[in-house]
């Protein structure tokens, strides 16, 4: 199972190419508008830069996936894509999956772009130190806004060998 984390029963393991199948599923639900394709999701799970992160249910089901790109020669990590299954919302996960993910980033800064219009993950960032760096006009397919935000980590990043598992 290789559970790095545990929270409320759910545990967080890296995610890898046999999940592809469930993450599309994920996307789907979570983005109808423009969930990621499967191949491009099997090129995060791939890109050596990328780190990619599931929550899995007690039950078995994902309940959430997070992926991010390290920070590298000074440039902002950024959070690619981060969903939770309406199912499985309001308990935590994605705030976990934020807060793992950031730190696997190893970079000072990291960066995130969200539709304008969605209050639930702009709340998420904006209560986890997230600010907003620009608007970004029309950014996504369907013509809304995208707000690029950005957080400081401080301290800049913690070795992932510092991780250790727990539980809360
Ligand atoms: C955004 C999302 C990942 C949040 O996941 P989650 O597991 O429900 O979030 P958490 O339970 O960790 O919530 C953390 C905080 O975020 C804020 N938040 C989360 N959902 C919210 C909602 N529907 N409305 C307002 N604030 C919300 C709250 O401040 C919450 O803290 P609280 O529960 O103590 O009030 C989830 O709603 C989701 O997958 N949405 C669809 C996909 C998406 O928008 N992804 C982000 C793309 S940029």
């Amino acid at each position: 199972m290789n559970a790095l984390a545990t929270h409320r029963g759910y545990t967080l393991q890296r995610a890898t190419l046999r999940d592809v199948w469930k993450i599309r599923q994920l996307e789907k639900i979570v983005f109808p508008k423009d969930a990621y394709p499967v191949l491009e999701i099997i090129m995060l799970i791939l890109a050596p830069i990328s780190r990619n992160y599931k929550m899995v249910a007690p039950n078995g089901d994902m309940a959430g996936f997070i992926s991010g790109t390290v920070g590298t020669a000074g440039r902002p990590g950024w959070i690619i894509t981060l969903g939770v299954n309406p199912q499985h919302q309001r308990q935590g996960l994605g705030r976990f999956l934020l807060d793992w993910c950031e730190r696997e980033l190893q970079a000072e800064h990291i960066r995130l772009t969200v539709r304008a219009g969605n209050m639930a993950a702009y709340t998420l960032y904006a209560e986890t130190g997230y600010t907003d760096v620009r608007r970004r006009r029309s950014y996504y397919r369907d013509g809304e806004d995208g707000i690029e935000m950005e957080k400081a980590l401080n301290p800049p990043s913690i070795p992932p060998s510092s991780h250790l598992p727990r539980v809360s």
